[in-house]
């Protein structure tokens, strides 16, 4: 253009600023009308894709949300078990723009489990990132690396190593315990979620944590504070843009709980940061054999050099949690029901009794594999109890077999679902740990039970969690009677990690 043209122009706009006000709103509201074109477009894309997948009516604009707005985990789960009892197993529901497709089929679960293009984690986990912000919620290639990280502290070698860990955390258990043998109701879970978390740093911090002694930290209460509130954004649209969230007093309390479980963690860090200065580390190993054998806090210090001490914290806060938290659930539980139902205590108890005896001894990683009935207990727990559900985000179109998944759909892995689903288990609402002798193993398809999820993306810790488990609840039932009054048919559920009990996991104990 003309110098001397353009210059006029700007003038005559000068002059006249309703030309620049009308001209600024066409082209709004052009940039709107093509970005209601576009996403119309694409949503009917997308619809014609799933066309196949059944599910509720939707609402313009909140698509089917009103229908999980303000539930509880035991609301939801519940919801979600009705919706699949109206739709099949295999459903949709939009949260608002958002596409969920529920799945609870084996051969679907297969199929993304082992996908390639389905490690990542849905953006909702993102509510996570200020308690903590490590490998459970990590996406790409942040992931990969952590992953890499990861896979190598969960070697069996390093694993049997820990052993020793859990026998000596386990004996604490039991020591601290016995004060509850005047036949007092407690919650068990108090004692297991310090133990547990004295296990961890034990074993993948190298650090040693005297919680079950001095409880300090409250780290499991801190914990469950946050998580309820964090997962109160699943369920409400309005507190899902951070912004908004920041602003309320739910955000204020869930910045204070953190606060406690960050301390703790940075707790540790600074213990083992210290001990490796005086022990002059030039390994990050420890030397078991004649190899050496990272452990998580090692590796990751090794790793994350330059890192500052907070985005530090951040980046471990999650080990810390899937590591301690999981198993003291799982535990617990374990130990309730055994209260509940004394058949299956006196089962575990015998069989504990004739393997390592009524003794102090160290339960050693090959007296493991010689209690398959404790196994199986745990195996039912888990069954029942572990996370419900995990939430991929697909990165491409994915074929799941007979259909094919649109690339950006949130996929709903629903782990409670098939957990319960009669077809794959005799009694499914009931507790009965013979679903897992071998023959009934054998009866189903693989995929039908996943406590620990599966492929690239599974949990690492499985192992570890398997072993610590079958450690410390050996320990306890080998010393102690329990007795629990709890119904498991009536028990209401938190909305946290795991499904866990609203009045927590009130037992008796007395000596044997
Ligand atoms: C009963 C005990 C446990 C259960 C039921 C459990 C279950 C799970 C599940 C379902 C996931 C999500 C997998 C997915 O997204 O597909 C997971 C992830 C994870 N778990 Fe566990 N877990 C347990 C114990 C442990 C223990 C003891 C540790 C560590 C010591 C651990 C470390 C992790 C880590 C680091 C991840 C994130 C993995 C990743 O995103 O790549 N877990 N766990």
């Amino acid at each position: 253009m003309d110098p001397k043209l353009s210059v006029q122009w700007v003038q005559e706009l000068r002059e006249s600023p309703e030309i620049v006000t009308r001209s600024l709103l066409y082209v709004t509201v052009a940039l709107l009308v093509a970005l209601i074109a576009w996403y119309y477009w694409k949503i009917s894309k997308i619809e014609r894709m799933i066309s196949k997948i059944p599910g509720p009516p939707t609402w313009p604009i909140i698509g089917n949300a009103h229908l999980f707005y303000g539930l509880n985990m035991q609301n939801l789960c519940e919801k979600q078990t009705a919706l699949m009892k109206e739709y099949g197993t295999t459903l949709r529901f939009w949260l608002g723009p958002y596409l969920w497709i529920n799945l609870a089929e084996p051969k679907h679960l297969e199929a993304l489990m082992t996908s390639e293009y389905a490690t990542n984690k849905d953006p909702t986990y993102q509510f996570f990132k200020d308690q903590a912000n490590g490998i459970f919620i990590a996406s790409g290639e942040n992931w990969k690396k952590l992953r890499k990280l990861v896979n190598p502290t969960f070697n069996q070698k390093l694993l049997e190593n820990f052993t020793e860990c859990f026998n000596e955390q386990s004996k604490i258990l039991v020591d601290v315990i016995e004060k509850k043998t005047d036949g007092s109701v407690f919650d068990i879970h108090d004692y297991v979620a310090r133990c547990t978390l004295d296990i961890l740093c034990g074993t993948q911090m190298n650090v040693n944590s005297t919680e079950q002694l001095d409880n300090t930290s409250n780290f499991a209460k801190h914990l469950l504070w946050s998580t309820e509130i964090t997962k109160q954004r699943y369920i409400k649209l309005h507190l899902h843009p951070d912004i908004l969230f920041h602003m309320t007093e739910l955000s204020r309390q869930n910045m204070k709980h953190i606060h406690h479980l960050h301390k703790f963690v940075k707790g540790v860090i600074q213990k083992r940061k210290l001990a490796r200065k005086e022990e002059n580390i030039a390994t990050d190993a420890l030397i078991i054999g004649e190899k050496k054998r990272p452990v998580f806090l090692d590796s990751v210090l090794h790793h994350y050099n330059d890192l500052p001490e907070d985005k530090l914290v951040l980046k471990i806060t999650d080990m810390f949690i899937a590591g301690s938290d999981t198993t003291a659930v799982a535990i617990s539980y374990a130990l309730m029901i055994m209260g509940i139902y004394k058949e299956i205590q006196e089962k575990v108890y015998k069989e504990v009794i004739n393997v390592i005896g009524d003794n102090d001894d160290d339960i050693t990683h090959l007296d493991l594999p010689k209690l398959p009935y404790l196994e199986m207990v745990l195996k039912e727990v888990l069954r029942h109890y572990t996370i419900p559900a995990v939430v991929r985000k697909l990165d491409k179109d994915q074929s799941i077999g007979d259909l094919t998944l649109p690339a950006g759909t949130s996929a709903q892995l629903c782990f409670y679902a098939v957990h319960r689903d009669p077809r794959f288990w005799k009694y499914p609402e009931s507790f009965y740990p013979e679903h897992f002798l071998p023959e009934e193993i054998l009866n189903r398809p693989k995929y039908s039970y996943v406590p620990f999820s599966m492929g690239p993306r599974n949990c690492p810790g499985y192992a570890f969690a398997m072993m610590s488990m079958k450690i410390v609840v050996a320990a306890v039932i080998r010393k102690y009677k329990i007795h629990s009054d709890v119904d498991l048919k009536t028990m209401e559920f938190n909305n946290v990690f795991m499904l866990e009990p609203k009045n927590g996991y009130p037992i008796q104990i007395s000596k044997r």
